[in-house]
């Protein structure tokens, strides 16, 4: 595109997204935090996911001062659900950074702000444009799409080659006036009808400035990512019990949902689906310290994390005797406090399976 041509572009766009742009909560203020935790809890997870997470963050933490004041616990609780922890981590360090080292002021420099845990390239230009309409640049999965459909792209464009020619694409189209608002727009476009599969090409309002809508090419560009192969894997979460209380344990740093709390669990043997118990009392001795007396499986969860597939089987067991080892962190805790502690999702469907009435108190009492 040459410079009329990027005029006649960002022209059709706004006047679009003026008419028809969704009324977003983070898009009805400039607070650069407010704009922050939208960003964040936007990547890999969607808008009406998002919604509610949002409002309940910001009423809980209106400033970042109030966020940076927080016990990581609790940041970890209001974030529950929504997955990819390590960002809610990340936010709560970086609150402290800013209090700390910014006198609690939020940075208005895109190099800073890109230096701030947990945020990339993206969100810095995100908040620097959304919030104080810089000339910054942004490409994320919404943009990325639109670019390579307008530009033609047919390369991989998460390699080197592709991500340069993006994020030169993303700077040049920039006006000096509102490029902010420019950035949205391209992001509603991207999120709405320049959709992954049958966009409406039909209805866009730069169908004339689209290489690949020219070329007919919008169903095979952008190029698709190589797929990962997915492996299947049995693991089980066991529900240890000792007078009317369960016995929980902290996820360390190195593993994943690291922070939340969860019952004992562990993956069994891959190819063996069959549960042997013995087994299965050995290997909570050794986690635990503990000697336990296996109850009933109570549930079986499927879900899928990154390329694994897991089958989660829940069991219910009682202590008999012995104590914790000393290189994990453990809580006792009764099945009506399991609402205070931060759980993974799993962790959560099966506590709420044992506050059901009866089940708690059944196999042992
Ligand atoms: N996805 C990522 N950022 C977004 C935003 N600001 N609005 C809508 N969708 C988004």
């Amino acid at each position: 595109m040459d410079s009329a041509e990027y005029s006649s572009f960002r022209r059709k766009l706004v006047r679009w997204y003026a008419d028809l742009a969704r009324d977003l909560p983070w898009r009805r203020t400039n607070d650069p935090y407010r704009i922050w935790i939208s960003e964040i809890m936007l990547q890999q997870t969607t808008v009406v996911a998002v919604i509610p997470y949002f409002e309940r963050f910001l009423d809980r933490f209106p400033t970042v001062a109030d966020l940076a004041a927080a016990d990581e616990h609790d940041v970890l609780r209001l974030w529950e659900g929504l997955g990819y922890y390590s960002r809610a981590r990340n936010l709560h360090r970086a609150a402290n950074v800013i209090v700390k080292e910014h006198g609690g002021i939020f940075p208005t420099d895109l190099e800073t702000l890109h230096g701030l845990p947990g945020i990339g390239r993206y969100t810095a230009g995100a908040i620097a444009s959304f919030a104080y309409d810089q000339r910054a640049p942004i490409v994320e999965a919404n943009t990325l799409r639109l670019y390579c459909r307008l530009l033609g792209y047919d390369g991989d464009p998460r390699s080197k080659e592709g991500q340069a020619v993006l994020w030169s694409f993303a700077t040049d189209i920039l006006p000096q006036k509102e490029p902010g608002r420019l950035n949205q727009a391209m992001m509603e476009l991207g999120a709405t009808l320049c959709s992954p599969r049958e966009p409406n090409c039909a209805v866009c309002p730069v169908q004339v400035h689209c290489a690949a809508f020219h070329q007919g090419t919008q169903a095979t560009i952008p190029r698709p990512k190589t797929k990962i192969a997915i492996t299947e894997i049995t693991e089980v979460s066991i529900a240890i019990q000792h007078r009317q209380q369960y016995l929980l344990r902290r996820r360390t740093a190195k593993e994943r949902w690291a922070g939340l709390w969860d019952f004992v669990r562990f993956e069994i043997n891959r190819d063996d689906q069959t549960v042997n118990v013995g087994q299965l009392i050995e290997s909570v001795r050794e986690r635990t310290g503990l000697s336990i007396e296996m109850g009933p499986l109570v549930a079986e969860l499927k879900h899928a994390v990154t390329r694994y597939r897991i089958t989660l089987k829940c069991f219910m067991a009682q202590r008999v005797k012995g104590s914790l080892t000393a290189t994990d962190e453990w809580k006792w805790v009764k099945s009506a406090d399991f609402t205070d502690y931060p759980l993974s999702v799993t962790a959560r469907e099966f506590a709420e399976r044992l506050q059901e009435d009866g089940v708690g108190c059944l196999p042992f009492d």
